[in-house]
């Protein structure tokens, strides 16, 4: 049996995301389209002693312990499956936190994937994915299996597409955060509680390659993160005067994205995002999700 396993845990974006209807409870249904990235942290998972435990590498702030999504997955594994915690979890954080790139619930996902495979399988898919709803709305998706899924309500209901050729992408980040819950309370300040549905046909054929979902590629908490951080903008215009195919929001924000067709047009936008101060990380949409490595 196996007593480590190591899993690249991948960053995300979303290349389509609509806030379709405000629910009772004040949670948000979506439509959404997500995409992994390169850029990727790297989380190794080892059978421990008694507890769960988390050792973070790198210089990205993850906040305190208690409240970080990789440990919490590890103790909601262990409650699912009846038993005490015993393992290590250790996180080479690369991803950006607050960033609207999915770290923390790659990582979490990561975890759960890792301590299934030690323990021997002892929870079948849709358990893990019900686990990860808990965890998080952006969780389940890195658990599909595919790099490239539209998922619906909370991002609990997913369907996997095929994965499309790799593009070069850039990150950029302006150094401040945008708190997701903030994000969707200032979407709802805007619109209302009037949530008007916009008519659209999105299925596989509608994203089934770069043109036709650049033509469906929109983040409706644009408007506001943009209005809090007006850098963001300014960043959008110079990814798509590079040549970006597709330039968005990531998540809620605040990093924002661009995908271009050529590592070049990509490498020359780099200086220009720079000068207007925000920070960038060169990386390329995954072809398939990343396998666990068992030692
Ligand atoms: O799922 P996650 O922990 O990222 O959500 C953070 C917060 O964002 C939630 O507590 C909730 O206030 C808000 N949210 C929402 N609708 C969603 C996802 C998140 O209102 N679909």
């Amino acid at each position: 049996m196996a007593e480590r396993v190591t899993l690249s845990a991948p960053a995300k974006v979303n290349l389509r995301l609509c806030i379709l209807a405000r629910e009772q409870g004040g949670y948000h249904a979506l439509e959404t389209v997500f995409c992994a990235l390169s850029l990727a942290d790297e989380v190794e998972v080892s059978r421990g002693g008694s507890g769960a435990r988390l050792a973070v590498e790198g210089e990205i702030d993850t906040g305190p312990p208690e409240r970080n999504l990789a440990l919490r997955a590890a103790h909601v594994f262990y409650r699912e499956i009846g038993r005490a915690p015993a393992t290590d979890i250790r996180l080479a954080k690369r991803i950006p936190s607050a960033a609207g790139l999915g770290g923390g619930s790659s990582d979490a996902a990561a975890v759960l994937r890792a301590l299934n495979t030690l323990e021997g399988e002892p929870l079948a898919r849709i358990d893990l994915l019900r686990l990860a709803i808990e965890l998080g709305a952006d969780v389940p998706f890195f658990l599909c299996g595919s790099p490239l899924a539209l998922a619906w309500g909370r991002g609990e209901r997913l369907m996997a597409l095929p994965p499309l050729p790799r593009r070069p992408v850039l990150i950029a980040h302006p150094g401040v955060a945008m708190p997701t819950a903030e994000a969707f309370r200032e979407v709802a300040a805007l619109r209302g509680e009037t949530y008007v549905p916009t008519p659209a046909q999105i299925n596989a054929d509608a994203l089934a390659d770069w043109d036709r979902i650049a033509a469906r590629a929109v983040n409706d908490f644009e408007p506001v993160v943009a209005r809090r951080i007006p850098v963001l903008d300014d960043g959008l215009a110079v990814l798509r005067s590079a040549g970006a195919r597709l330039a968005l929001l990531a998540g809620s924000g605040s990093s924002i994205f661009g995908v271009f067709d050529d590592d070049a047009s990509r490498d020359d936008a780099e200086p220009a995002l720079a000068s207007l101060g925000l920070r960038t990380w060169r990386a390329e949409t995954l072809g398939e999700m990343p396998a666990p490595r068992l030692a």
